[in-house]
């Protein structure tokens, strides 16, 4: 972490944009991601793309430690909330102060779904350790993807341990991000996965909430 900030909540928040994708396996959310940000690039505004676990040098180490060994769910919890901590803060939060459209490959409530909704933690437990790791800042919006999930395993090639849970985990895992809509219902944009081609998807999404980032969806760009 660069500074330690003790006292950052109520802090202004930063000027950028803050999206999140989020989905069970196979929903096509990297190359949604990819084309979404080609789309905001080609409206003339700097769009990051990241993911989690992951997004900066430390957090891509735990991510490999994550992705490849069985441990016990809190373990895997507070990884998950150590790698965003040091993401928030070297990639995600400096990204949005410059004024940047932030597009993030998973984020919080993958938290809530995968360890809480289908590993069995607490899921009031699991909010609080969001909140902790991101000091507060939460994304202005989160896409799902939503996808039936035994589509979405067939087509997973070289799964990784969550992959490999197989569907009934999935479909938890869906509920889970389903409970995470229902209660923060102005934060989440719902759309269906491979309802059409990436470029056409993320036109649509542009439509859908270009004016929540500040992007006009036909012409030009606004700021
Ligand atoms: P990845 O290969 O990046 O999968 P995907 O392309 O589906 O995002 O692996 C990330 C895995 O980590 C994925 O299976 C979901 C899981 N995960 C959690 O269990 N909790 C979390 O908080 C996050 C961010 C991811």
């Amino acid at each position: 972490m660069s500074k330690p900030t003790p006292k950052t909540r109520g802090r202004k928040p930063p000027r950028g944009s803050f999206v999140t994708f989020e989905g069970t396996e196979g929903a096509g959310k990297s190359t949604l991601i990819a084309a979404f940000a080609d789309l905001l690039r080609s409206r003339g505004r700097e769009t990051v793309t990241t993911r989690e676990p992951g997004g900066s040098s430390v957090a891509e180490k735990i991510r490999a430690v994550i992705l490849n060994e069985p441990m016990h769910p809190w373990t895997e919890a507070f990884l998950y909330e150590a790698a965003r901590a040091e993401h928030l803060n070297q990639t995600i939060r400096p990204a949005l102060e410059r004024g940047a459209i932030v597009l993030c490959d998973r984020f919080t409530d993958s938290t809530l779904a995968y360890q809480g909704a289908a590993r069995g933690l607490d899921w009031n437990t699991l909010r609080r350790l969001n909140d902790i790791a991101t000091d507060g800042l939460k994304p202005k919006l989160t896409v799902f993807v939503d996808i039936d999930p035994g589509r979405g395993l067939r087509d997973a090639k070289d799964p990784n341990r969550f992959e490999a849970e197989g569907v009934a985990f999935q479909t938890k895992v869906r509920k889970g991000f389903l409970r995470a809509m229902r209660e923060e219902p102005k934060r989440f944009v719902k759309v269906t996965a491979r309802s059409g081609t990436p470029e056409t998807m993320a036109a649509e999404l542009l439509g859908k909430i270009g004016r929540r980032i500040g992007v006009e969806a036909k012409t030009g760009a606004k700021r």
